[in-house]
């Protein structure tokens, strides 16, 4: 099983996760990462990078979140690879306290 971004990504892409990743599989959209699940080789490194704790074992992903495994597969397959940390959205820290972003995830 491979690890997945969630909802707390939505609007912060925050992006530290990406410099840790060693298989480079971490994708990017306009407000959100997605992770190839193709690629992820289950390490885990990413996991305590995140300020948001946005990623999580696809295993332990919560009911509420399980669209999100879906979505990261899917997602990655269009997004382009993002190797390296950057600065993270205007707006991140104030959107790292809200919750039910879902409907703010843009596709394109
Ligand atoms: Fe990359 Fe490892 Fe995170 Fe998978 S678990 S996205 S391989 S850092
Ligand atoms: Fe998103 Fe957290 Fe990475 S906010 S970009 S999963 S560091």
């Amino acid at each position: 099983m491979a690890f997945v971004v969630t909802e707390p990504c939505i609007k912060c892409k925050y992006t530290d996760c990406v410099s840790q990743c060693p298989v480079d599989c971490f994708h990017e959209g306009p407000n959100f990462l997605a992770i190839d699940p193709d690629e992820c080789i289950d390490c885990g490194v990413c996991v305590d990078e995140c300020p948001v704790s946005a990623i999580m074992d696809a295993g332990d992903v919560p009911p509420e979140q399980a669209p999100f495994i879906e979505l990261n597969a899917r997602l990655a397959k269009t997004w382009p690879v993002i190797v390296a940390t950057r600065a993270p959205l205007e707006g991140a820290d104030t959107a790292a306290k809200q919750t039910g972003k879902f409907a703010e995830l843009a596709l394109t």
